[in-house]
């Protein structure tokens, strides 16, 4: 997991454009069926965060970060508390790892 994670730190650096499209499709699942609520950048956004009640839907934190992949890809998949499942549960295996992997980049 930490091999990973500085994987992820070094492509972004020394290719933050390529990253975009090497990321396993991660980037693109995530504007397709998180943006709404979460944002582009992952730090939520205000207006769904009110109808949701909640102060923000900020995702983009070492917190969310740190959590395993079983646990973010079970918030994914079937949704937790007030989140429904938001669609990744049709994706394949390997584009919901690809969508954790992305959710993960947002919170460093
Ligand atoms: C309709 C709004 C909505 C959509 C769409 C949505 N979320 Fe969420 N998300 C929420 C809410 C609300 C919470 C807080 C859930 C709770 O109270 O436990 C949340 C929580 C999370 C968390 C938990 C953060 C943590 O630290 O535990 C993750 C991870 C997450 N969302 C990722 C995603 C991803 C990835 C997608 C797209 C596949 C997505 N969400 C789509 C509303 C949404």
């Amino acid at each position: 997991m930490r091999k990973k994670m500085l994987w992820l730190c070094g492509l972004l650096m020394v290719a933050a454009p390529a990253a975009m499209a090497a990321d396993g499709g991660g980037k693109a699942n995530y504007d397709k069926l998180c943006v709404s609520c979460h944002g582009a950048d992952g730090k939520g956004n205000p207006a769904m965060a009110k109808v949701f009640g909640e102060k923000e839907l900020n995702i983009a934190t070492k917190e969310t970060a740190a959590k395993k992949d079983d646990e973010l890809l079970k918030v994914i998949t079937e949704g937790r508390g007030k989140m429904p499942a938001s669609g990744a549960k049709t994706l394949s295996k390997e584009d919901q790892k690809a969508l954790v992997g992305h959710v993960r980049s947002l919170g460093k």
